[in-house]
């Protein structure tokens, strides 16, 4: 429980795609000072590398052999996480709806969430974390000190999707983003192991109505609460 040991204390934050998880989660961390991690990023390097070996996504013996040979790690550092593969660092690769739906279906395959699962908890070893994801409240760490699950309507976050990608200077149209982000959702949702869902014990956030500093200032309170209350 919060603040009964001197273990590292743990937010996690799960939600959807497009709801906003990655901004408000580096944003909670840097105002706690503790490290951030998006576990999505292990994911997508996975699909990214999966996309160049041209392996199909579904082929889960090549994949766990791709998985097995291949060093990727996140490595945390002030304010952000960083992807490296083999060394190298390869966030830049890792961003995009391409790379976002190859993440999405290799995360059905359980040696993929078994490795990853696995590397994430390691982080913790680290200090105080803040992790988004999908599955960070109910499986890689169920003991979380705190845990939000952050939700807001397709409509709503395929908007906001949309008006980033369109400020970034990419050509989608409203509704192919909100087609990419459905598909997602349905894969993230419905998959037998590790689906998304909130954990019984997350504090649920509608950030429909909420700027992004009310949604932040919500977690900073609800997490110092916790832990005090875990100190008391
Ligand atoms: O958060 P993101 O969009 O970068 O994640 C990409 C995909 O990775 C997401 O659609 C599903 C998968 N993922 C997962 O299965 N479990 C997590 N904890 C994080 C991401």
């Amino acid at each position: 429980m919060a603040g009964e040991s001197s273990e590292p204390i743990v937010v996690a934050i799960d939600g959807p795609s497009g709801v906003g998880k990655s901004v408000a989660a580096e944003r909670l961390a840097r105002t706690l000072g503790f490290h951030f991690a998006q576990s999505g990023a292990m994911y997508r390097a996975v699909g990214w590398l999966v996309e160049l070996h041209d392996v199909s996504p579904r082929d889960g013996n090549r994949i766990a052999a791709l998985v097995a040979e291949t060093a990727i790690d996140i490595a945390l550092r002030p304010g952000q996480s960083a992807v490296c593969v083999h060394g190298r660092e390869i966030s830049e690769e890792l961003a995009g709806e391409a790379v976002g739906k190859a993440a999405s279906a290799v995360a059905t395959l359980p040696v993929v969430r078994q490795t990853v699962t696995a590397q994430l908890r390691r982080l913790r070893c680290q200090g105080n974390l803040v992790m988004e994801g999908r599955d960070i409240g109910t499986v890689v760490f169920p003991d979380a000190d705190v845990k939000f699950f952050l939700d807001a309507s397709l409509d709503v976050r395929a908007w906001r999707r949309w008006q980033e990608m369109r400020q970034a200077g990419h050509g989608d149209t409203l509704e192919e983003v909100r087609q990419a982000i459905a598909e997602r959702d349905e894969q993230d949702r419905t998959r037998t192991l590790a689906p998304l869902v909130p954990a019984a014990d997350a504090h649920v956030i509608d950030t429909a109505d909420f700027s992004i500093d009310d949604v932040v200032q919500t977690m900073v309170s609800g997490t110092q609460h916790n832990i005090l209350r875990g100190n008391g």
